[in-house]
């Protein structure tokens, strides 16, 4: 049977080690099973492009960073408008038959899902394998690639905060994470931020500057404070994503980092930095959490193929890997809750999430 991979949106670490482990597994389980590359993920699928992949090509790629398919980003909104010889699912299901596939392995995040559910919709057996440094995805405790990114950004800010020390400053580091947290969140804990800003957390200008001061008055010189790419002012909170989108375009900025690093200074008189951590965070090689994480993934995907269960996603759950129906997970997100363990934890040792100083 043929099998083809493909890896779509924004890249991270662990890409490789999920595509090594299905390989892996494939060649030496399944008779006659035939694997091919679908390059820049469903930009492939639409244009008909495939490759190879021979178990050569597996082989040393456990820690390598990126995608040996390259990825694109294919927006599901786009997916099914007419265009110029159909739509762009048509192409796909067209495509998907024209290559002689008996199962498809979609590697992506929350639009890979989505997409990918359309696909099994319309009769393509997909399976597909959660990957996102946003940790986003609903109905799987992690995605892979989340775990390599948290080492990345505390290391990130641990780095910074010695710099911050030194000079007596207040440093904001943003990191990313448009809709959810939990990057931030976990970095931030991790490197023992003093305030977290994320977007399920919308914060008050008043709270973030009051919280800071309070620090400088009992002697604190300098604090450490998260940004998420997505954090938002609770003044913001009440407009739709794509009002706030036009706002900040207007400003000339997509997030919130630079100005309120301007108002800090100004308002607490303390010589105030950012930083934005950006793609270093997606980029390089996967930590050892995600190696494991990814072949289990991996090998589940090529089980559940191998038994000929489609029309679903991996995922980890209470540290078992087991798998979610597309259907059901498709178009929802995992947020970070305000009123958790993790926030309330954090709170209980003095993190400011700037909602109240
Ligand atoms: O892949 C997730 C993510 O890194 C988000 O955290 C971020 O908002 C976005 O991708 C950036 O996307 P792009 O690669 O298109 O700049």
């Amino acid at each position: 049977m043929r099998y083809g991979i493909l890896t779509s949106g924004g890249d991270c670490a662990g890409l490789n080690a999920v595509i090594r482990a299905i390989g892996m597994y494939l060649t030496r389980n399944v008779k006659n099973a035939e694997l091919i590359g679908i390059p820049e993920g469903y930009g492939g699928l639409i244009r008909g492009e495939s490759f190879p992949l021979k178990a050569a090509d597996f082989e040393s790629i456990l820690d390598e960073g990126g995608t040996i398919l390259k990825t694109s980003r294919q927006p599901f909104k786009k997916m099914t408008v007419p265009e110029d010889g159909g739509t762009r699912l048509a192409k796909m299901v067209a495509n998907y038959k024209k290559m002689g596939l008996g199962c498809l392995f979609a590697l992506g995040g929350a639009g890979t899902h989505k997409t990918a559910a359309l696909l099994a919709m319309e009769g393509c057996n997909v399976i597909g394998v959660p990957k996102t440094i946003d940790n986003d995805i609903y109905g799987t405790d992690v995605t892979f690639g989340f775990q390599t990114a948290v080492e990345v950004a505390s290391e990130a800010i641990c780095r910074i905060e010695t710099t911050a020390r030194s000079h007596s400053r207040i440093m904001l580091v943003e990191v990313m994470g448009n809709k959810a947290g939990w990057l931030t969140l976990h970095a931030g804990l991790a490197a023992g931020a003093h305030m977290i800003l994320i977007p399920e957390i919308p914060f008050s200008v008043d709270a973030v500057c009051d919280f800071l001061a309070a620090r400088v008055r009992a002697g604190e010189r300098y604090s450490m404070v998260c940004v998420a790419e997505g954090a938002l002012l609770a003044s913001e909170a009440r407009f739709k994503k794509e009002d706030r989108a036009f706002v900040r375009t207007e400003l000339g900025e997509s997030t919130v980092t630079r100005h309120l690093a301007e108002v800090i200074g100004e308002r607490t008189g303390v010589e105030t930095r950012y930083s934005v951590l950006g793609y270093l965070q997606r980029g390089g090689a996967p930590c050892a959490y995600d190696r494991l994480l990814c072949t289990r993934m991996g090998i589940c995907a090529a089980r559940l193929a191998e038994r000929g269960h489609y029309g679903v996603t991996v995922a980890l759950e209470d540290d078992k890997i087991t798998f979610n129906a597309l259907a059901d997970v498709a178009g929802k997100y995992k947020f970070v809750d305000p009123d958790g363990d993790a926030v309330r934890d954090a709170r209980a040792v003095g993190v400011c999430f700037g909602d109240r100083a």
